[in-house]
């Protein structure tokens, strides 16, 4: 994700890639992954002093990174972090000094600049944190700034959905194959009609609803299949997936 965002971010000429530090674990492991996609680069395995600090870690790893930045006065003027479930004050306090510190949720679709990405802000940040975090972010798609409250929310949302769509995807691909269409084709049937679909209700502003009261006649072929979703309990299944997604960053977050 990290690599994602520096890429979209070098991409749209927000940085020059003289300009940008990545910090890895391991120069040997880690520099080609990085390097592919962002040239020019300079690979550290320490971190150095910078304007942004960005970090990219998986959730339990942030703590040790960000007290390592505060204890080797790696100074930065602010501290973005992309981790699920970690909070601003966990941030704010393992960082100290009262040094601006933003959370953000991007998706995976920052690799092809289509990312949706929640923001929230810290105490302490400056107008000028919120501009250079918002045009970091909106290089690789659209931004949205929300309160920590919401943040989960929006998280299980946008943050994890790509992986639920996949679920879908993959799911009426085996249907079509077992109904009898080749694989392939029940494929791009079912991803170009997601493209469709989202591109009409983004187009129109039309809410979901009535947009599916219109592919629907009563007693029709979509009535039916919704009929069965209903009568599984997809809504119910739906809601209780975000309240589990919820949770989980609570818990990643030490709640
Ligand atoms: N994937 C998503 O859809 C998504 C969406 C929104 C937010 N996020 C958040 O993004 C963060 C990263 O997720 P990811 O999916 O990109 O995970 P990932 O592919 O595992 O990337 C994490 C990277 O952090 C590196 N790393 C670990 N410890 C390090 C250290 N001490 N110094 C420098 N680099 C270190 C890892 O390098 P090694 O190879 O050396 O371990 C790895 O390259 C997570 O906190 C996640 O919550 C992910």
């Amino acid at each position: 994700m990290g690599t994602a965002i520096l890429a979209g971010a070098l991409d749209r000429g927000l940085y020059s890639a003289e300009e940008v530090v990545v910090t890895v674990r391991d120069r040997v492991r880690s520099s080609a992954l990085v390097l592919d996609r962002c040239p020019g680069v300079e690979i550290s395995e320490v971190a150095v002093a910078a304007e942004t600090h960005l970090v990219a870690v998986k959730p339990p790893q942030v703590r040790a990174i960000v007290e390592a930045l505060a204890k080797q006065k790696v100074v930065s003027q602010r501290l973005v972090s992309i981790a699920a479930g970690v909070t601003l004050s966990s941030l704010e306090t393992w960082i100290g000094d009262g040094r601006p510190v933003v959370r953000v949720m991007p998706n995976t679709p920052a690799l092809v600049s289509r990312a949706v990405s929640g923001i929230t802000y810290g105490s302490s940040v400056t107008e000028q944190d919120c501009a250079v975090v918002e045009r970091l972010f909106g290089s690789i798609g659209s931004v949205h700034v929300v309160s920590e409250a919401q943040f989960d929310p929006l998280m299980a949302i946008s943050g994890s959905g790509p992986a639920y769509l996949y679920l879908f995807l993959e799911a009426l691909e085996d249907a079509g194959v077992e109904a009898g269409l080749q694989r392939s084709l029940a494929r791009e049937l079912a991803l170009k009609m997601v493209d469709g679909a989202a591109r009409l209700a983004l187009q129109t502003e039309r809410p979901p609803q009535e947009l599916r009261y219109e592919v629907t006649s009563p007693g029709g072929t979509t009535a039916a299949a919704l009929g069965e979703f209903e009568s599984h309990g997809f809504r119910s299944m739906v809601n209780a997936a975000i309240r589990a997604c919820i949770a989980r960053s609570v818990r990643l977050g030490g709640g």
